[in-house]
């Protein structure tokens, strides 16, 4: 496993994360035994960094990732939990009433990364209420580092005003071979701003994989059913960039994982993807994304073959 510093702390990451939303009803890991052989591979793999969230099957996912840290063994200081609270839940006091109940879950008396779901879109807590609340669990030992999930870089700079004493460490956002957005505000400003970019959906979901067929994506009860990605407008187009993924995978006799993966942490050091796995072989396929590169032409091939597709959200 490769190693990188979290943001301009001191905290040692590993260069791919776990993302642990799979163990929700969302994507279908409920079975906590299963959950505790996913993170069992991940560990004895060398990730040392676990994405959950409060809201992740309303709490599975942190009780899950808690009863195994137990239950494996795993020394505290070795693992790095990245939790976050949901933008619902930032009037000031439920600040700390959520995160009393994440660290119960969690079974833990800190939260490494505690960074904000998503802004409060429809409650209208003003931002200093929440950051200063974040700050205040700093200060007071209960979460080392903070973060922000989803936000636009206006935002971020506005949060980042209200706090005096810390600042802001992690930026959460999507990014994979498909959806590149962030490429235009949000990677420059962490990359400026010495903080790490925790990528959610490395892999698109799965779609840049090309495992599925257009008959496949028809039947998911997931998560998937409802992602304008696996709509066939879009997913017809991401196919084609799919069969160049496998074609490299073929040609660095890796996996089209690994070259998805790699393909992001070529793109700038501050990125960590955290993919979600819903078994130990997708956690070792994941894992083995790093402690090679892709050549300068190869990566450029995908990256002009990425920018071609011309995805369209409005799927309705
Ligand atoms: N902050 C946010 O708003 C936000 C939003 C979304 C996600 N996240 C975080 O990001 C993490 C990852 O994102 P994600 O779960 O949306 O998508 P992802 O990591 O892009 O895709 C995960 C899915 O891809 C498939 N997969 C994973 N590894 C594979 C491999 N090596 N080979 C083949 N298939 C593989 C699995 O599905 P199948 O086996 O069913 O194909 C898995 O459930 C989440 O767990 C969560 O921690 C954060």
């Amino acid at each position: 496993m490769e190693y990188t510093i979290l943001g301009s702390t001191d905290l040692k990451v590993s260069r791919i994360g776990l993302g642990a939303w799979q163990f929700s009803n969302t994507w279908g890991v409920t079975d906590y035994e299963k959950a505790k052989e996913i993170l069992a591979k991940a560990f004895e793999l060398g990730i040392n960094l676990v994405d959950t969230a409060m809201i992740y099957g309303r709490g599975m996912s942190e009780q899950f990732i808690g009863k195994a840290l137990k239950d494996l063994g795993v020394k505290r200081d070795d693992v790095v939990i990245s939790t976050k609270i949901p933008g619902e839940f930032l009037a000031y006091n439920d600040v700390f009433k959520a995160v009393d109940r994440s660290l119960k879950r969690l079974q833990t008396d800190y939260i490494d990364l505690l960074q904000v779901h998503w802004p409060p879109c429809w409650h209208n807590h003003p931002t200093c209420e929440y950051m200063k609340a974040l700050e205040r669990l700093v200060v007071l030992g209960k979460v080392d580092y903070i973060g922000l999930s989803d936000f636009p870089v206006e935002l971020a700079e506005a949060a980042r005003y209200c706090l005096s004493r810390i600042d802001i460490e992690v930026l959460q956002i999507r990014y994979n071979l498909v959806e590149r957005q962030a490429e235009k505000e949000l990677i420059p400003y962490a990359e400026e701003n010495d903080m790490s970019i925790l990528a959610w959906s490395p892999l698109a979901k799965g779609a840049v994989l090309g495992k599925y067929t257009l008959e496949d994506i028809e039947k998911f009860q997931d998560v998937r059913s409802n992602d304008p990605l696996f709509k066939k407008e879009n997913y017809e187009q991401i196919i084609e960039l799919a069969n160049l993924v496998k074609q490299m995978a073929e040609k660095y006799e890796k996996t089209p994982a690994q070259i998805a993966l790699n393909w992001l942490i070529g793109y700038s050091d501050v990125i960590i993807p955290i993919p979600g796995a819903k078994n130990p072989q997708q956690v070792e396929d994941n894992a083995g994304a790093v402690g090679w590169r892709l050549n300068y032409d190869d990566w450029r091939l995908l990256d002009e073959a990425s920018k071609k597709l011309r995805i369209t959200y409005v799927t309705w």
